[in-house]
């Protein structure tokens, strides 16, 4: 079941107009977030995401927080899904209409399928393996619409498929000057000898991941120092740990780096828990 444009339909029934400017041209944002028992973590951020990218977009007003908050939990009930990965996509609507309203719907997938292999697969700890990760063979460079998360996503995904074609977790976007961005569906982090946290900077036009700055917040309460700066393609190699983040995956140590070992992840083990005791207790993250 799908909930679309305010009303529940079945998914086979949930058509969207072929003059949607979401649908003709890529013209839609969205946003994925996880649900832990029923309860969708970092509910305002999510949103906040959402309706700033509308704003400076140029996008239709969307439906209220209150409205898709309603939405998820029908589509959860409908479902009957309590631990589910939830997507919200909002479309720019028909063009030339008056007044002209977004194209908005909500659906629910259970976890399962959506775990990658080293999320899933435990180490003797019980935490996760860790993932195996690739540099992407196609240099990437985003330009500004890669601060939002819209459905113009072919370079994302064929990224992806590179990194599924090898067998590996993730695939890692590289620009023309060798900086590693992120990854085609996470955000990147680098621990330095020093135990100092790198993540790219927002200005190099990766997406403002909603864990990534949860991450930040978490490490920082920590007193670990954080800092947004670029991350060259060889200093991953003399990294300490690297870790890739994202909503559905949490926090998740890499333990492959382009075929090579990645040394143990103590740091990324330590801001999962972190992060888990967050999701346990509830955290607003408002
Ligand atoms: C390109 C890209 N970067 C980063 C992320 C992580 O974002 P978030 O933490 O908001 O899930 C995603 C999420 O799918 C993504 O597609």
């Amino acid at each position: 079941m799908i909930w679309l444009n305010g009303t529940l339909v079945r998914g086979e029934d949930a058509m969207l107009s072929v003059w949607d400017r979401g649908a003709r041209d890529g013209g839609a944002i969205f946003t994925t977030l996880r649900c832990y028992g029923g309860e969708p973590f970092a509910w305002q951020r999510h949103l906040e995401r959402l309706v700033l990218s509308a704003a400076e977009l140029g996008f239709p007003v969307p439906p209220g927080p209150a409205v898709l908050r309603d939405a998820v939990t029908a589509v959860l009930a409908a479902e009957g899904l309590r631990d589910a990965v939830v997507r919200i996509t909002v479309t720019r609507g028909v063009a030339g209409g008056r007044p002209v309203r977004t194209g908005s719907w909500v659906e629910a997938e259970a976890m399962g399928g959506r775990l990658w292999a080293g999320t899933r697969q435990t180490d003797a700890s019980g935490g996760p393996l860790g993932a195996r990760v690739m540099f992407s063979r196609v240099p990437f460079a985003p330009g500004w619409l890669g601060r939002h998360k819209t459905t113009s996503r072919l370079a994302y995904d064929l990224a992806r498929e590179e990194a599924r074609a090898a067998g590996v977790d993730e695939a890692l976007l590289v620009s023309p000057t060798g900086e590693v961005l992120e990854g085609a569906a996470s955000n990147l982090f680098v621990v330095l000898p020093n135990g100092e946290l790198i993540t790219p900077p927002l200005d190099s036009d990766v997406l403002p991941g909603v864990t990534r700055r949860i991450v930040m917040e978490l490490a920082a309460a920590r007193g670990m120092v954080v800092r947004e700066q670029p991350v060259a393609r060889e200093a991953l190699r003399a990294a300490a740990e690297v870790f890739v983040t994202n909503s559905v995956q949490e926090v998740l140590p890499v333990r492959e780096l382009a075929g090579a070992v990645v040394p143990v992840s103590t740091v990324a083990r330590t801001l999962l828990a972190d992060y888990r005791a967050a999701v346990t207790a509830g955290r607003a993250f408002a």
